[in-house]
């Protein structure tokens, strides 16, 4: 007699194939598959633990298992993911956004008004364009990447969350912005030393773009360029506001202390590590 897969033997062997491989939470990622594959939300995947799995359900799961044991990021399998409580789908060709990315946005929206004028460079996924755009319905955002198919996602993030009239996207290189007047120029760069990548996580270092992760030789590359830029860029009282890596902000802050902004700022995430440094143009 063949063996019954019943949604629940399914995920206990999963849980463990997933552990084996180096998975991090395997048993809520084979959760979250396993709901996925099923068409179902996890309260729904709990009410079938006892149903058994056809064997076509069977195949297309299997195949979204062995690219997670291969450390594929879950949000790409899945295709989608969630930033400022808003959906954002993502591909290989973004960066996933990340929680402490909303410390940005928390900190920009604290010095925007309600028509800000806003640049978000390097947007990737259009996280944090969007989510501005979101909290700001009479605010105008450009969003730069100079990837064309992170621009694609993010467009279609602007699409999917309503806010597409109100946010222009642009190829173009952050060491090299196009002359304009902003309120706040928001960034998220590049900013890993290039020789951290190696020991990144492999979902990180396999996965994501090497071209949103990379901040030159010392992580710094793209906050000097910000720096340098910015006083051209924006209005008088206006804000650059930067998300920055672990041990970055002193020496972030002095760049932007360097380029003549004042009022110079350090925001801490809720693990306590000073993730956001911000300067305002006299
Ligand atoms: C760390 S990711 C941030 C993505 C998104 N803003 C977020 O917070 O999730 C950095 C982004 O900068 C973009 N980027 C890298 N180098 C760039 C350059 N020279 N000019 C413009 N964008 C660049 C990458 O393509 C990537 O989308």
């Amino acid at each position: 007699m063949s063996e019954t897969w019943t949604v629940l033997k399914v995920l206990q062997w999963t849980t463990g194939y997933l552990q084996q491989a180096g998975v991090e939470n395997g048993r809520l990622d084979g959760e979250l598959l396993l709901a996925a594959a099923l068409g179902l939300d996890r309260v729904g995947l709990y009410l079938n633990y006892d149903r058994p799995m056809a064997p076509a359900e069977l195949e297309g799961f299997r195949e979204f298992v062995k690219r997670r044991a291969r450390r594929e990021p879950l949000q790409y399998i899945l295709g989608t993911t969630e930033f400022w409580s808003l959906p954002f789908r993502v591909s290989p060709d973004v960066l996933i956004p990340r929680a402490d990315t909303e410390i940005l946005v928390e900190e920009a929206l604290k010095r925007a008004g309600g028509t800000s004028t806003i640049l978000d460079v390097g947007t990737g996924s259009g996280a944090i364009a969007v989510a501005m755009a979101h909290e700001l319905p009479e605010s105008q955002v450009v969003a730069v990447d100079c990837s064309p198919q992170a621009l694609a996602v993010a467009r279609d993030n602007a699409v999917l969350n309503g806010v597409d009239g109100r946010i222009s996207f642009q190829e173009g290189d952050l060491f090299d912005l196009k002359s304009a007047e902003y309120d706040l120029i928001l960034s998220n760069p590049p900013y890993i030393p290039a020789a951290d990548i190696p020991a990144l996580m492999p979902e990180v270092r396999d996965h994501e773009p090497r071209s949103a992760l990379v901040g030159g030789d010392d992580g710094l590359e793209a906050y000097r360029a910000l720096a340098r830029q910015a006083p051209a860029l924006l209005k008088a009282r206006g804000w650059l506001l930067v998300e920055v890596g672990i041990g970055q902000a002193e020496e972030v802050a002095a760049l932007l202390k360097a380029a003549a902004l004042t009022d110079i700022s350090v925001r801490a995430d809720y693990a306590g590590i000073p993730r956001v440094v911000g300067g305002q143009k006299p």
